[in-house]
């Protein structure tokens, strides 16, 4: 079974990677492994995939940054010339950035089998982009991997097939269960001249909260009172510097301790050893939950919500003059670690178990009768 995994974002390396581990050494199977290039900068891609431990991408496409439909679009053409050559039995699609959508199309439109790791998370605001990746991504799949069960519902209602359905846990915590006891060792918390417990930690990337002047402004003036009790730790994402210039707001920072990007391994440390952390991120939401470390999601819904009802995250999107009362009060919490359900580090053993038991069947059943899709035909009449 030959199978080509599509990434492309930051948020994707550390889901991919235990999947690909898992399926390594099994005979039947042949993994290719496609970066799309969306993420580019050393700090949010290479990084990564050195502290992963993952190989080196076979192919990459180098789409870069640009608008989403640039983005999309500069994907897909890239994609579809490569899956035509080496036509693989499924494409594993990862999370909900613009890669994951683009593979998903593509796959779909040359009758390419595609698995979506990571399916059935619904915020159910489509002003999100990742909103609209993650509605359409599961329409065109064969196989969902699901990690909470408000997943399994939402792809019920909106018809996908109960057999294509895997609950099978969360791979973001396959490799938080790897990585803990390395990151444990890090001395990033002296480094940064903070103490363990006693730094709030943010970060800040979705366009609702950076591309907004006012909103970023008000944000900062919040974290820049915060720091009158604790330091605050602020990972700034390439798009929040570049506003944060655009802006003028860069005098805001000047109470904070400013991180680049940060790499995997010392972003684990630093999670689990804050008082709070302060984030816009999906990820961090499930991180924070299982560490049990308190979250304030800045967003008016998640698409995780077995974080809120189960962990330890809590959603912010009032009046920024109450935030910092709010972490205030929900530092002196103390940790709370919580499993959701298969919450338990073996989350890509199981994508394994079913990759081999029934992807395996689905693809010989579906090459039989997989018609050959020619290029001149998808560009023709
Ligand atoms: C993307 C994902 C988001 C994910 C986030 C994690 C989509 C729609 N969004 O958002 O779901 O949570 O990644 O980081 O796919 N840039 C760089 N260097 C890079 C990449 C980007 O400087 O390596 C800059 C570019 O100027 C770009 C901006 O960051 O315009 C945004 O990058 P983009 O990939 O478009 O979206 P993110 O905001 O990173």
């Amino acid at each position: 079974m030959k199978i080509v995994h599509v990434v492309g974002a930051r948020p994707n390396f550390m889901k991919i990677a235990p999947v690909m581990r898992m399926l390594e050494g099994m005979d039947s199977v042949e993994q290719v492994l496609i970066h799309t290039g969306q993420h580019y900068d050393r700090t949010l891609s290479d990084d990564f995939f050195q502290d992963l431990e993952m190989p080196q991408p076979d192919i990459n496409l180098g789409v870069g940054s640009g608008s989403h439909a640039e983005q999309t679009g500069r994907t897909m053409v890239a994609l579809e010339q490569i899956l035509q050559e080496r036509r693989p039995d499924w494409v594993f699609t990862v999370g909900d950035v613009n890669s994951t959508l683009a593979a998903a199309l593509v796959s779909a439109k040359l009758c390419i089998s595609v698995a979506h790791v990571e399916a059935g998370l619904r915020s159910h605001d489509r002003s999100m982009p990742e909103e609209i990746n993650r509605v359409v991504t599961d329409q065109l799949c064969g196989a969902h991997f699901t990690t909470e069960p408000s997943a399994n519902e939402n792809l019920r209602s909106e018809g996908v097939h109960e057999s294509s359905i895997h609950f099978v846990g969360n791979v973001m915590i396959d490799s938080l269960d790897r990585y803990r006891s390395q990151a444990a060792n890090l001395d990033v918390t002296d480094a940064l001249g903070v103490d363990p417990g006693d730094y709030l930690l943010v970060t800040l990337h979705r366009p609702r909260n950076v591309d907004s002047p006012e909103r970023l402004a008000a944000i900062l003036s919040a974290l820049g009172e915060l720091t009158s009790y604790h330091p605050v730790v602020f990972s700034v994402h390439p798009r929040t510097a570049r506003n944060l210039k655009d802006f003028g707001l860069e005098e805001a920072l000047a109470p904070l301790i400013v991180l680049g990007p940060t790499r995997y391994l010392e972003f684990l440390a630093l999670m689990d050893r804050a008082g709070i952390v302060i984030s816009d991120s999906g990820g961090i939401q499930e991180e924070t939950t299982v560490l049990g470390v308190p979250c304030v999601t800045l967003r008016p819904n998640t698409e995780r919500p077995i974080t809120v009802t189960e962990g330890t995250n809590q959603l912010f999107y009032g009046d920024f003059l109450e935030l910092p009362a709010l972490a205030l009060e929900r530092m002196t919490e103390g940790r709370k670690p919580h499993r959701p359900q298969l919450w338990d580090g073996r989350a890509a053993e199981r994508i394994a178990q079913i990759t081999l038991e029934s992807l395996a069947q689905a693809c010989s059943a579906v090459g039989a009768a997989r018609p050959k899709v020619e290029t001149e035909a998808l560009i023709g009449d």
